[in-house]
């Protein structure tokens, strides 16, 4: 009776189990449908031109739902596994494949469990520090400081621990990555944790920061970019290693040299063929406040030729590319957990190709003497030697190409790198049983036969390989120090190919309808001074601009002007090599200008206001509306964000800000504050002293708008948050509130 009993509970407990394992497979499957839909959708509204109609808050929405969506699936999936005892957290086929495959790393079945072991965790949070944010001193002697990490985390200090990782030997690299011991999502949800989560978001949001997971870090790392660099990345959404390439450009930008501008002649083009995925990038890049950057939408293995010159031969290419190349993903199983169920062969071979066509288009990018990098998340040699050997054998047969040995790269790091396979297995599933792999001897085998349509010639590690050096490339395991996978493989472009295949790619733009207008306006590529003299003039006399301001790299996107961003020398050097239009352009430098909305006629009405993204590119060579005030206001007005007049102490500031017209004004935080008949422009003399002043006294600067009354703070709350970290504004709030 009592067996019975049991056997009863068990049933039911099972039967319960079984239900709530198909609630929760349902829940995922819809998350994934309303996913898909939302995909088509933006699609359909693409298409139907309706993209602008809906406006930046369908797209905030669209993008916010998107990332929940994902974030909850994969933390279904986690709770999944959780739930799962050790036999259902395996994947055979998977195992089967990749003991095969990388016997001579994992020779015996103890060590393959310790990846497999691995593979289950979830991944530390490793964030990086960017050198080209004036707050990254300031941010890191935070995060090294114990006593301020401890206010911020309370009972939880001795849970947290904050480490440096170091994932190459490159100086300029060193220092400025740490790993948290948490994972992200247990460091967003913890109530514990609440005020240390704000601290990194903080730094995220302000672009100080970026999260993001440590392997994937390397590739930019290697490739040793330099500020004059012509960089393209070639699938570069959601933009974490486009943003790196920024932080190298910008690390020594110094905003007042007024000739800085000059030197700024390299780029960072970044490529995506997805356009929600591009849009959400240029979000992303933003952070980073830099005129250096351009996003286009394209096929990558069909990037489009731009010329220097009207000559045919006069291509333009590139020092140095990145392609970061989409990929079955099998390396980042930790990050997602489905890859446990849903792994098998055909994502791999299914994508062979392609990866071949975007490195190859890569490499007839490339100038004579430039490095392209090639890199995956995926494990598997079909996505990873079995492309670096086929390029080697289509483009390679004079040394063209050579595989370069950086190994170097990581002499006294955390990192290890594997050397590339010189021979891997071909398999495939069972026709009869799924869950079975066979392994295909070679192209003889009638089951390679059988799969033709699937697997292509080059998936087979032929003859000829082991003269490509792919033991040059580069494999990391997630076990070796608590990462993904990843696979990197850089290749320098020796000397040119003789058939590069360049104008066989007659792409160009994709057919993306003109959306529809929303009044007047209208998405369009000008050069501002060029297309809208008369604005150009307003903003120069209306802020004292100096004539020495380069106006030519003003470009806006609207054909009303809407917006004025500033493009670095080299994105406006690229921009001009795009006479006929061929790039689809998501966005180009950073925002400057924004028009305000005028109601009514007023002579006196401020239409433009000045953007802090880009401030800082425009603060030496502007006159007027400019305040010179000391940190107390400074920060006075940021912790308020709102002072009235009438409630400024400083008689002098005051009486200046009632008499000057209403609109943007900057503020900004000097050492010594400057007599106001001390600061002249007219002669070339007086200009350079002003300048020199600045140099000296410059602390900080943010956009103002002065109404009648008062003056309010016009940034954005992610400024506003790298203000309140680096002036500690909450405390000073805190402490006010006290007293
Ligand atoms: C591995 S992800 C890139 C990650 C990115 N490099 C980063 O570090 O943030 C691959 C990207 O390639 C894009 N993609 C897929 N097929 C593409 C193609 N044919 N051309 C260009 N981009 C493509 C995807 O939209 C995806 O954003």
């Amino acid at each position: 009776m009592e067996d019975n009993e049991k056997l009863i509970g068990k049933k039911r407990e099972k039967e319960e189990k079984e239900e709530k394992e198909e609630k929760e497979e349902k829940e995922e499957k819809d998350q994934s449908q309303q996913k898909e839909e939302n995909d088509k959708k933006e699609e359909k509204s693409h298409n139907d031109g309706q993209k602008k109609k809906k406006g930046k808050k369908y797209k905030k929405k669209e993008k916010k739902n998107t990332k929940e969506i994902n974030e909850k699936k994969n933390e279904i999936a986690w709770q999944k596994v959780a739930q799962q005892d050790d036999k259902q957290w395996k994947n055979e086929k998977f195992e089967y494949y990749y003991t095969n495959q990388f016997t001579q790393f994992f020779p015996t079945r103890e060590k393959f469990e310790e990846l497999l072991s691995k593979l289950r965790e979830k991944l530390p949070c490793v964030f990086r520090l960017s050198k080209a944010h004036p707050f990254h001193e300031g941010y890191q002697k935070m995060l090294l400081d114990d006593s301020y990490i401890k206010s911020l985390l309370g009972d939880q200090a001795n849970l947290i621990k904050i480490e440096l990782k170091n994932l190459t030997s490159f100086k300029e690299w060193i220092n400025l990555v740490y790993n948290i011991n948490i994972n992200r999502m247990e460091l967003k949800k913890n109530d514990l944790l609440k005020n240390f989560h704000k601290f990194i978001q903080f730094g995220v949001d302000g672009g100080v920061i970026s999260r993001q997971e440590a392997v994937s870090m390397i590739p930019p790392m290697l490739m040793q970019t330099s500020s004059t660099d012509k960089i393209l990345d070639m699938c570069a959404a959601p933009g974490s290693k486009t943003a790196q390439f920024l932080e190298t450009v910008y690390e020594n930008y110094n905003f007042l040299d007024k000739k800085q501008y000059l030197k700024d002649t390299g780029f960072v083009l970044a490529n995506d063929n997805n356009h929600q995925r591009a849009y959400m990038m240029v979000h992303q890049l933003k952070r980073l406040n830099t005129a250096g950057m351009m996003v286009v939408c394209h096929d990558a293995q069909l990037f489009p030729t731009l010329y220097n010159t009207s000559a045919r031969n006069d291509k333009l290419f590139f020092d140095k590319i990145l392609a970061d190349v989409p990929c079955s993903s099998d390396a980042v199983m930790r990050k997602l957990p489905i890859k446990w169920k849903k792994w098998s062969t055909k994502e791999g071979y299914s994508l062979h190709k392609l990866q071949i066509q975007i490195l190859k288009r890569g490499i007839n990018l490339l100038k004579e003497g430039g490095v392209i990098s090639y890199s995956t998340c995926s494990l598997n040699p079909i996505e990873d030697e079995a492309v670096v050997a086929e390029i080697m054998r289509t483009c390679s047969q004079n040394g063209e190409l050579e595989i370069l040995d950086v190994k170097y790269g990581f002499k006294d790091t955390d990192i290890i790198p594997h050397p590339g396979l010189k021979d891997w297995k071909v398999m495939i599933e069972d026709k009869n049983d799924k869950n079975k792999l066979n392994i295909i001897k070679d192209m003889n085998d009638p089951l390679y036969l059988e799969n033709k349509s699937l697997i292509s010639p080059s998936c087979f590690p032929q003859d000829d390989i082991k003269n490509f050096g792919l033991e040059k490339c580069n494999r990391f395991f997630p076990n070796d120090s608590d990462t993904s996978g990843f696979f990197i493989t850089l290749i320098k472009k020796v000397k040119n190919l003789k058939n590069e295949e360049i104008d066989k790619n007659k792409i160009v733009k994709p057919n993306i309808p003109e959306p529809q207008k929303k009044n007047e306006e209208e998405r369009a590529f000008r050069f501002a001074q060029e297309t809208f003299p008369d604005k150009i003039n307003w903003i120069k006399n209306y802020y004292g601009i100096e004539d020495e301001f380069p106006f030519g790299q003003l470009v806006t996107f609207s054909n009303i002007c809407k917006k004025i961003n500033f493009a670095s020398l080299g994105v406006v050097n690229l921009l001009k090599l795009d006479k006929d239009q061929k790039l689809n352009i998501e966005n180009a430098g950073v925002k400057l200008f924004k028009a305000n909305k005028q109601k009514n006629e007023n002579a006196e009405f401020c239409l433009y206001r000045v953007c802090q993204d880009g401030l800082m590119y425009l603060l030496p060579f502007m006159h007027k509306r400019i305040y010179f005030v000391d940190e107390k206001f400074f920060i006075e007005v940021l912790s308020k964000k709102e002072i009235k007049h009438e409630d400024i102490s400083d008689e002098d500031l005051k009486k200046k800000l009632k008499e000057d017209k209403p609109g943007c004004i900057v503020i900004v935080n000097v050492k010594n504050k400057p007599k106001e008949n001390e600061i002249k422009f007219e002669t070339e003399n007086e200009r350079m002293e002003y300048n020199n002043y600045l140099k000296n006294n410059f602390i900080d600067a943010f956009c103002c708008h002065n109404a009648a009354t008062r003056i309010t703070t016009m940034i954005n709350k992610e400024h506003q948050h790298v203000f309140e970290l680096k002036y500690k504004i909450e405390n000073i709030l805190n402490d006010k509130n006290k007293k």
